[in-house]
C-alpha cells in the first residue's frame, strides 16, 4: 500500500507528473536514438541494388507525377500473408536510391514493390490504357494518354545530377552518357553495351516497352515498373544476421 500512496503523490501533482514523464520518455528516446549516431550505416549493403537507369528514373518521375503512390504502396512487410502474396519482404537497401521513397501508406491497389517481371510489357500497356479491359472490377484510372506523349532526354543530365546531389552514386560517366543510355534502353537495335556496362547486366532490360516506334512516357513508366523488385536475386540472398 505504501508504494501506491507514494504513487498518489505523483498522480495528484501535475507538475511532478509532467517532469517525471518527460524523464522517462527522454531516457527511452536516448536509448533508441543514440546508438544510430555510432553506426556507420543503418542500411545493410545488398548485392544487385543499383541506381536507376536514366529511362527508369524518368518513368519513376512519371509514377510520382501521376500520383500512383496514392493507391499503391512499395513496401512488403515481413508478415506471412504479405510475403506469400507479394514475395520476399522489402529490404531497406532496395529503396536506398529512391528520392523520395515510394513506400506509400495506402493500398487501394496491390503493393508494387515486386511487380517487375510479373506481367508482360503488353499487359502493362493494356492495363494502364484501360485497366477494366484486363481486370473488369478494377477502379484504377486510365493512363492511355501516356502513349501519345513523346519524351526526349533534354533534362536527363540535370535529373541524374540532382539525384547525385542527394546521395545516389551516379558517376561522371553515367551522367555524361545519360542521354544516349536513355534512348538506347528502349531500342533493342541500338548500341546498348555501354548502358549494360554502366548499370550491370543483371537487371537492365533493353526493349521497346510500349510497342510503338516513338519513345513515349509509356516506355519510361513500363521500364520502371518492370525493374521494381528485380535487382536483388533472392535465390542467393541471405540476410546479414550479425547486426
Ligand atoms: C485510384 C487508385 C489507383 C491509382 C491512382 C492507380 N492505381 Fe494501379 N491499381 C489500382 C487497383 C484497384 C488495382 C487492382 C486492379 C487492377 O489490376 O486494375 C491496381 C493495379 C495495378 C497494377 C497491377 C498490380 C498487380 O500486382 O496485379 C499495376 C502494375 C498498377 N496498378 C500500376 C499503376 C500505376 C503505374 C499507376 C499510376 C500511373 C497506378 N497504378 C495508379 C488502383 C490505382
Amino acid at each position: 500500500m505504501a508504494l501506491l500512496d507514494k504513487h498518489k503523490i505523483i498522480e495528484t501533482n501535475a507538475t511532478l507528473l509532467l517532469v517525471l514523464s518527460f524523464l522517462v520518455v527522454a531516457i527511452g528516446g536516448i536509448v533508441e536514438i543514440a546508438p544510430l549516431f555510432w553506426l556507420q550505416n543503418t542500411i545493410e549493403k545488398v548485392e544487385g541494388v543499383r541506381p536507376y537507369t536514366p529511362l527508369e528514373l524518368t518513368g519513376r518521375d512519371i509514377y510520382v507525377r501521376e500520383g500512383c503512390y496514392v493507391c499503391h504502396s512499395q513496401m512488403i512487410r515481413p508478415m506471412r500473408d504479405e510475403v506469400e502474396r507479394y514475395g520476399h519482404y522489402s529490404l531497406a537497401a532496395e529503396s536506398m536510391y529512391d528520392h523520395p521513397f515510394q513506400w506509400g501508406s495506402k493500398r487501394t491497389g496491390p503493393d508494387l514493390a515486386r511487380v517487375g517481371g510479373r506481367y508482360s510489357d503488353e499487359w502493362h500497356v493494356d492495363h494502364l490504357t484501360d485497366p477494366q479491359s484486363v481486370v473488369p472490377e478494377s477502379v484504377m484510372p486510365k493512363y492511355g494518354f501516356l502513349l501519345d506523349k513523346p519524351i526526349e532526354p533534354t533534362y536527363i543530365q540535370d535529373l541524374l545530377k540532382t539525384h547525385r546531389f542527394v546521395g545516389v552514386p551516379y558517376t561522371d560517366e553515367m551522367i555524361e552518357a545519360s542521354a544516349a543510355d536513355y534512348t538506347a534502353q528502349a531500342d533493342p537495335d541500338s548500341d546498348y553495351d555501354g548502358l549494360l556496362e554502366r548499370y550491370g547486366e543483371n537487371s537492365v532490360q533493353v526493349r521497346n516497352f510500349d510497342g510503338q516506334a516513338e519513345l513515349t512516357e509509356m516506355d519510361a513508366l513500363v521500364a520502371y515498373l518492370q525493374v521494381l523488385g528485380t535487382m536483388v536475386d533472392f535465390s542467393t540472398f541471405t540476410p546479414d544476421e550479425s547486426r
